[in-house]
């Protein structure tokens, strides 16, 4: 895909066909910051209230991440968030939308809207959340969880790394929660110092 602009790319996203995620989700949601950030935030899909909305990271993990910017001292509205597939994909449980995680094929469906997006920002940092964006971004052999917090370079940002995803830290047990929270922040912050 030829670098264009956030806005036109916005606009085609919503005629995606690349797979079949478009049939049942509301809208695609796009990534949303400023263009010359010099952080991008990658997460995974958009959940039921970005569905809805069509802004990504706006849910209960998006007030989470919220909080823990604001305890690194980044600036969302400085930085780029996005996601690595741009349909919400779930399983109808009675008037309940349950996230399921999105495939294989379906990250590689939508990873050329990702690397535009990145095209045009040209960030710093390119920070992948959870296991499907770093699937995306670093390839399938990648875990974060031996991997995260390491810099390394990247064709589409001069520093990538992974940390995980905030819904993980919302799922952690009681105590063990405050901990994961507080893991992340320190991840935040190497990557602010890293920016
Ligand atoms: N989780 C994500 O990975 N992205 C969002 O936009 C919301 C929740």
């Amino acid at each position: 895909m030829t670098a264009k602009t956030l806005p036109v790319l916005r606009d085609e996203l919503q005629h995606c066909r690349n797979c079949d995620l478009y049939k049942f989700a509301t809208q695609a949601v796009p990534g949303e910051g400023k263009k010359k950030a010099r952080i991008v935030f990658v997460g995974e899909q958009p959940g039921d209230e970005e569905d809805k909305t069509g802004r990504p990271f706006v849910g209960p993990a998006g007030r989470l991440f919220d909080r823990a910017l604001d305890e690194a001292g980044i600036d969302r509205s400085e930085a780029f968030v996005t996601n690595a597939v741009k349909h919400f994909k779930f399983e109808e449980r009675g008037k309940r939308r349950i996230h399921k995680k999105p495939s294989a094929g379906e990250i590689k469906a939508c990873r050329p809207w990702l690397e535009a997006e990145l095209v045009i920002i040209r960030p710093q940092v390119l920070v992948c959340l959870g296991a499907t964006a770093a699937q995306s971004v670093f390839g399938p052999d990648y875990r974060v969880t031996r991997e995260r917090g390491k810099i390394v370079e990247h064709a589409w940002a001069p520093r990538a790394t992974s940390t995980i995803h905030p819904s993980a830290i919302l799922r952690a047990p009681g105590e063990q929660r405050h901990l994961e929270f507080e893991r992340f922040v320190n991840d935040l912050r190497l990557v602010r110092a890293a920016s």
